[in-house]
């Protein structure tokens, strides 16, 4: 508990959504507790007054008041509920749904430490360095088992999975450091698998990054991995094209040999490297071999992200 925290026996809340998470908890405790209240009183207060041998009337009630009763609390519990899902779904929605243009961290789980690598390409161990009031997303993976990437200032967690993206957002806006944990049980050494979120100013963050030694943009890595692969020999091949251009492939819709789209997102991509026999883009032979075991989950990152950054000048990107 740090003196930042709205309130008292909750961590610090470094984010609009961490403080809306805390009004949903302490605004259902307090539901909770006038309703127990309620129900505890009128338990006592009937157990006393029809006690046995007490004189107070027994008779029925007139039905319209059974009915109204009935009707009036089914229809006030159910707005209640409906107002309560409301709330907290679309607080949560704001940590799954992106932000138009966030700042892309990819993060990698392994027993037992987490890799962070920024869209510069400067990496960081279990620390995570972002700056305050930019929306986030962070793009994680597993080398191995499942972890869970947890942020308790920041009210979320998400777990971590070999073979498949997965991401959370946030935008922090409280300056400070912060625990990370790793929240899945992950082996001998889950417990210390962990380390913390520093959330800085705008410019300090720049300012870190810039400081940081060997940082090689993250799709220029993804870049010379191409040409080392041989990528480029089918993918940018001129005239008779035995691949998929990949220029503005990124987010659009893709036809498939066998019938039927899939969205060209970060998932397909990774899974395109690994398995490219599996969803073939409809007119090209599968002839591409798998990647498997050839590049780690860093280095599919940053080709997804080289992959990522056509914007449609396929020329610029053959040199
Ligand atoms: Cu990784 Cu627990």
């Amino acid at each position: 508990m740090t003196a930042d925290s709205h309130f008292v026996f909750l961590p610090a809340a470094a984010s609009a959504h961490a403080r809306h998470v805390d009004w949903i908890y302490f605004g259902l405790i307090g539901v909770s507790v006038v309703i127990v209240g309620l129900v505890v009183a009128l338990l006592l207060t009937f157990g006393i007054r029809y006690r046995s041998g007490s004189p107070a009337p027994r008779g029925k009630l007139p039905e319209w008041v059974s009915r109204e009763i009935e009707i009036g609390w089914t229809v006030a519990t159910l707005f209640a509920f409906i107002f309560i899902f409301w709330f907290a779904a679309a607080s949560f929605l704001t940590t799954i749904g992106a932000a138009s243009n966030p700042l892309e961290i990819h993060v990698v789980g392994k027993q037992w430490m987490w890799k962070i690598e920024h869209p510069n390409g400067v990496r960081e161990i279990n620390e995570l360095h972002v700056p305050a009031d930019v929306p986030v997303r962070l793009v994680m993976i597993s080398q191995d088992v499942i972890h869970s990437f947890f942020l308790p200032a920041l009210r979320i967690k998400q777990d971590v999975l070999p073979g498949r993206y997965t991401s959370e957002s946030f935008t922090a806006d409280k300056t400070g450091s912060y625990d990370l944990f790793c929240a899945e049980y992950c082996g001998s050494d889950h417990a210390r698998m962990g380390g913390r979120i520093v959330v800085m100013p705008k410019a300090e963050y720049q300012a870190w990054l810039d400081a940081q030694p060997g940082a090689e943009n993250l799709a220029g890595k993804g870049r010379q991995l191409f040409t080392q692969l041989g990528c480029a020999g089918c993918h940018f091949e001129k005239g008779h094209r035995r691949a998929p251009d990949l220029a503005g492939l990124y987010g659009s819709y893709v036809q498939l040999a066998g019938g039927g789209t899939v969205r060209a997102d970060e998932a397909y991509l990774r899974d395109s490297i690994l398995q490219p026999a599996r969803q073939v883009v409809a007119g090209y032979a599968p002839i591409m071999p798998s990647f498997k075991g050839t590049v780690s989950e860093d280095q599919i990152f940053s080709l997804v992200t080289f992959i990522k950054s056509f914007s449609g000048d396929r020329e610029e990107t053959t040199q």
